[in-house]
This record gives structure tokens, C-alpha cells and sequence, in this order.
């Protein structure tokens, strides 16, 4: 793995980086941005290098394997992919951006990596080129469309940043098992949505109340968003209620026990009630966490990080933070699980039984944690 980095480099593929802030910033352990949107949205990046390390090592590659990787951007992450399956192996990578697939054409003939660049639309894989031994998707989303299972050979691994509920990820590592997915490995980290369309700046997301300011230029971030199945289960006056409450000031409130916020967060994102849960991010103060609102909108409360650890931020009424201390102690009950005893299934067609089901389209995810036996917080 480390060779394949020494062996690749990143400047080739962000070469305005380079120019503008030099290599020091070119090997920061940092994501890229190298194309915005006219709002100044990111639409494409060269991924952090630490996270691409941790999914490569995941992937498992060796040489002779075909892999198809969705989201080219740079091509960087394609170089590296090339490098670990050899000269006998086959690397396709389809990116939605023509203008970013040319310029990762260029990139990668540069460097003389054996990797096909094509134009395309990932989410529906590329069938010409499958079947494949690893499919890794370098942007997030909230399905696991068909095609990439069927373009996978039975027992290859399909990486993926995926919206576990509302818009919380975690890379998500399958094997093949049949017509079903299997978890291998989930790992924390995020990425920028798959786009359906060039016209589209991230992927439409459903059950979003956004306020943004946009008389500055370039505009500022959202002053406040909320996403989340409980915004379905409000009235339209109890939206707004919470929309307001949420651009005003919120209060911190110490946790019951010590939790690192990663674990609390993920547990909670998948736990809270569907009529309850939501992800908030406010701009100022800069926030961002996973919570429940109270009825009628009229309270929040968001699991969210202070230093290391993690704390409560509460906006309006104690009912919100009442439920939000009832599933962090649901999650210390259970044997304060983290990300590492979390496992999926996925499955297309019937609804596997399991602790948290989520239908995306023709899939099922099915969520389980190993080990512990009781897991409160759910079927309110
Ligand atoms: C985070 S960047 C990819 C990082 C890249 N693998 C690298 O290492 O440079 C995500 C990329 O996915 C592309 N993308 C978004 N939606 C897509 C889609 N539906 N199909 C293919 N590519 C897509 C974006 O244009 C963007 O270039």
C-alpha cells in the first residue's frame, strides 16, 4: 500500500494545487477540492488520503483483478487503484464530468497507468466491462443500485460511502453473497454526493429544510439545514418552528456517560425513531450533529463533538433531550457499540428481519450490531 503512494504522485493530478499553494499542501492529509459548482458548491475533489489508504486496504486488490471505480474526479485514486492489481489487472473508472474525465485521461497516460476513463452515469455501473472484482464508489449516496451487484462476481467486495439514514455515511465494505450483500468492513469517513445529472450540484435530498443567505458572494454555507425522515412527520408550521429554532442559539448539555462521538452518533442516527430523527448543521456557531425534535417541532436535540468526546445541543423546549439522553443511554445499555460491531445486509427484493431495516429503491438494508443483547430506542 505504502508503495503504491510512494509510486504515485498526487501532484500530477492536482496540478493547480500544486501551482497555487505547493507540495506541502499536495501532501497535507487533506481532501482536494478541484471543481465547484457557480454557488460554489464542491463537485469533485481528490479524496483524503488517509481515507483512500483505509479503503484500499479494505478492497484487499491484487494483482489480475478488474475493478470499476465510480467517480474518476482527479484519477488519482484510479493510479493507485492500477498500481495495486499490476499490469495484469484492469481498471475502468466512469465519471459523470467529460471535462474531468479528459483531464484524468491526460493525468493517468502521464503516468502510464493502464486505466480506462469513461463517461457515464456510475450509478448504473458499466456493463461492457463487468464482471468485476471489486466495484468501489468514491462518491456518496443513499442506494445500492442494482447493477453494481449484478455487474460484481460472486464473492467480489463493493466499497461505497453510504447515507445510512438521513445523510450520515460511513464506508460501507460488502461481499457478494448470492443476490445479497454481506458487510465486511465499515469505516468511518464521507464523501460528496453522486450527482444524477451535471445540472444537479449534489444529489437531491429529500426531507431537507435549508435557510441560506445569499447576498454575499461567493454565498456563504447554509446558515442552518436540517435533513431527516422527521421533517416528513411534521406539519408545515411545525417545519418552520424548528427551521427558526435552529437558526437561533442552543444550549450544550453534558451526556449521561463519556462517549466518543462517532459511535454515540451512529448509533443514535440509526436508533432514533423514524418520525424523530434529523441532521442538523448551523453555520454559526459552527455545528453539525444527529438528533430528534420534539412534537410540533418545538424542540431539538443533537448528538455533536466537544474536543474528543460527545455532548448534547439543544435548541428550544427539554423534550427533544429528554429522547436524545434516552438513546444515549440505549447505546450504553447495549454495550456502548461502535462502528466496528455494526453489520448490514442488503438485499434486493424481500426485507431480511434485522434491528433496522431501510428500503432504497429495489434494496433492502438490514442493520445489526454483534454482540450486544438488548437494543432499546427502537419501535417508538
Ligand atoms: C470525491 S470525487 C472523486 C475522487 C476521485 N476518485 C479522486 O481520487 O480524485 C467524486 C466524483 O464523482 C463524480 N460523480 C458524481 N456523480 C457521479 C455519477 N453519477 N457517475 C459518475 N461520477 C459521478 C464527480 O463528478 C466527482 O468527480
Amino acid at each position: 500500500m505504502a508503495a503504491a503512494f510512494r509510486a504515485v504522485p498526487r501532484e500530477r493530478f492536482v496540478p493547480e494545487v500544486a501551482a497555487r499553494e505547493g507540495l506541502a499542501a499536495v501532501y497535507r492529509d487533506q481532501a482536494l477540492v478541484t471543481r465547484r459548482d457557480a454557488r460554489g458548491v464542491p463537485t469533485s475533489s481528490s479524496s483524503q488520503p488517509s481515507l483512500m489508504a483505509a479503503m484500499l486496504e479494505a478492497l484487499a486488490l491484487e494483482p489480475g483483478q478488474r475493478v470499476l471505480e465510480v467517480g474518476t474526479g482527479t484519477g488519482y485514486h484510479a493510479a493507485l487503484l492500477s498500481t495495486l492489481v499490476d499490469g495484469t489487472g484492469q481498471v475502468t473508472s466512469v465519471e459523470l464530468d467529460p471535462d474531468l474525465a479528459e483531464r484524468a485521461r491526460v493525468a493517468l497516460a502521464a503516468g502510464e497507468h493502464r486505466v480506462e476513463v469513461v463517461v457515464g452515469d456510475g450509478r448504473l455501473g458499466w456493463a461492457s466491462g463487468a464482471p468485476f472484482d471489486r466495484i468501489v464508489v468514491t462518491a456518496s449516496g443513499p442506494g445500492l443500485p442494482r447493477p453494481w451487484l449484478d455487474q460484481l462476481r460472486p464473492g467480489g467486495l463493493l466499497e461505497l460511502p453510504l447515507w445510512l439514514r438521513g445523510t450520515t455515511q460511513a464506508v460501507v465494505v460488502l461481499r457478494r453473497e448470492g443476490d445479497e450483500l454481506a458487510s465486511v468492513a465499515i469505516i468511518p469517513g464521507g464523501f460528496m454526493g453522486l450527482r444524477g445529472s451535471l445540472d444537479e450540484e449534489v444529489p437531491v435530498v429529500h426531507d431537507q429544510l435549508v435557510a441560506s443567505d445569499l447576498t454575499e458572494s461567493p454565498p456563504s454555507r447554509p446558515l442552518a439545514s436540517l435533513t431527516g425522515p422527521a421533517l416528513r412527520h411534521l406539519r408545515p408550521d411545525a417545519r418552520r418552528r424548528l427551521l427558526a429554532l435552529a437558526l437561533g442559539p442552543s444550549r450544550s448539555v453534558r451526556l449521561p456517560v463519556r462517549a466518543p462521538h462517532r459511535a454515540l452518533e451512529l448509533f443514535v442516527s440509526l436508533a432514533a425513531p423514524e418520525d424523530r430523527m434529523v441532521q442538523c448543521v448551523t453555520d454559526r456557531p459552527a455545528r453539525s450533529g444527529v438528533g430528534v425534535v420534539g412534537t410540533d417541532g418545538r424542540s431539538l436535540s443533537v448528538v455533536t463533538q466537544a474536543r474528543s468526546s460527545a455532548c448534547l445541543a439543544t435548541w428550544g423546549g427539554s423534550e427533544a433531550e429528554r429522547l436524545a439522553i434516552e438513546l444515549v443511554e440505549g447505546w450504553r445499555d447495549a454495550g456502548r457499540p461502535g462502528i466496528g460491531g455494526l453489520r448490514l445486509r442488503v438485499g434486493y427484493g424481500t426485507a431480511p428481519r434485522a434491528w433496522h431495516t431501510s428500503r432504497r429503491g429495489d434494496a433492502v438494508l438490514a442493520f445489526d450490531w454483534l454482540g450486544p443483547p438488548t437494543l432499546p430506542g427502537r419501535g417508538r
